[in-house]
């Protein structure tokens, strides 16, 4: 079996996370580590056991080595460079989500992707839940007849994180990023990934910007809630919402309305931190007429065992030794980063705008 040598740039939190699942693989070799911060990468690998690999303080350096494939782990402000510098080193990427902090970040990602002819896999790891994986099953299978209407979101009563993640320039947007990107991927990789055409939208920063409820609010700059309704191109709308504070338990149900069916859809759940979104269902409620009476159906869940996060590494390894496409290609992920774009967008316009889709 071809062994592929790995790279791993930016070794905080979710980099043990990709070594872990790497260190699995038996074809997989952890070679290099790169992190800013001066001996943090020497420190990681110590700690990580990997002792064979090449330890650097900039991934300029990481990407001079004959690696097939590297993870980027770093914040989001960096996953720009690092993802473009390595697709034109002729790496294959493993990109943590959010995929950018602009839209026109991501515009480039996959123009230098395309180019390099390499892999650039965004790590949506809820997509590796059985039952989202039942989800889009069911919404592609045509039962609910054609979808015109869906809601998504949810939320935190209270959840606001600080450091980086408040900041504008350094995570370019803040609960609509943070947990809106995971809402929007469930939604729109059931939906097949339909092409947005406008939005109009509200985003604010309430909670965040208060001392009573945040202990960094003169330094939050990003929104903590988000509401939008979207306009796709085959005549479907989308209500989309989100919050990492509120005076509320939950925003509701995740819905998608269809001609025959209707479907909707739980989180596992009710704790403060919990929804649909990042790959945990509670229910899936079919809702149809059968022989003129209106009935529901309750879909039953898949029980998981094994580790989301090492399904999306183990899959992106498989897709570099065997050469296959990407398996959450950065091409559908652009489509949410220009639906997050044109919501804070509309938010500050107070109006509806259009969503600039690359051609
Ligand atoms: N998929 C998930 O479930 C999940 C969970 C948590 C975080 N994330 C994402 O992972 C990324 C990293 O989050 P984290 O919690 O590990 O952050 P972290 O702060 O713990 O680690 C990031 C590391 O990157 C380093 N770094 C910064 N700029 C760099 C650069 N240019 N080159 C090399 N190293 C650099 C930092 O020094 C730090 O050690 C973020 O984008 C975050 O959104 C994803």
């Amino acid at each position: 079996m071809r062994t592929i040598k790995i790279g791993i740039i930016g070794s905080g939190g979710i980099a043990r996370a990709h070594v872990e699942a790497y260190k699995q693989l038996p074809y997989v070799e952890v070679a290099a580590v790169a992190d800013v911060v001066p001996g943090r990468a020497k420190q990681f690998a110590e700690a990580q056991g990997l002792a064979n690999a090449a330890a650097f303080d900039s991934h300029d350096e990481l990407l001079k080595l004959p690696l097939d494939g590297v993870s980027i782990c770093t914040p989001n402000v960096a996953h720009y460079r690092t993802t473009i510098d390595s697709l034109r080193a002729g790496k294959h990427v493993l990109l943590e989500k959010p995929m950018s902090v602009t839209l026109a970040e991501a515009v480039d990602m996959v123009a230098a992707q395309k180019e390099a002819g390499t892999l650039l896999s965004i790590g949506f790891q809820p997509r590796y839940d059985p039952n989202m994986k039942l989800l889009r099953e069911i919404v592609q299978s045509g039962r609910l007849g054609n979808i015109y209407y869906v809601e998504v979101g949810g939320g935190r009563r209270r959840g606001m994180p600080g450091g980086t993640f408040i900041r504008k320039e350094l995570a370019g947007a803040g609960a609509l990023a943070d947990i809106g990107c995971y809402s929007l991927d469930m939604a729109l990789n059931a939906l097949g990934h339909p092409r947005p055409v406008t939005v109009s939208a509200y985003a604010s920063n309430l909670f965040g910007r208060n001392p009573k409820y945040h202990p960094e609010a003169d330094k939050f700059e990003v929104e903590d809630f988000g509401v939008a309704m979207i306009r796709f191109e085959n005549d479907l709308v989308l209500q989309f919402k989100i919050s990492w504070a509120m005076h509320m338990d939950t925003l509701g149900p995740t819905l998608f309305l269809g001609t025959e069916a209707g479907l909707k859809v739980t989180p596992y759940g009710t704790g403060p931190w919990s929804g649909a979104w990042d790959g945990k269902i509670g229910s899936m409620t079919l809702y149809h007429d059968e022989f003129g009476t209106h009935t529901h159906t309750e879909i039953p869940l898949i029980e998981h065992k094994t580790n989301l996060f090492f399904e999306k590494v183990r899959d992106f390894a498989e897709a570099v030794r065997d050469g296959k496409p990407a398996p959450i290609p950065g091409e559908q992920i652009l489509i949410q980063q220009a639906i997050i774009d044109g919501v804070l967008r509309s938010a500050e316009a107070k109006r509806e705008v259009e969503i600039k889709l690359p051609e």
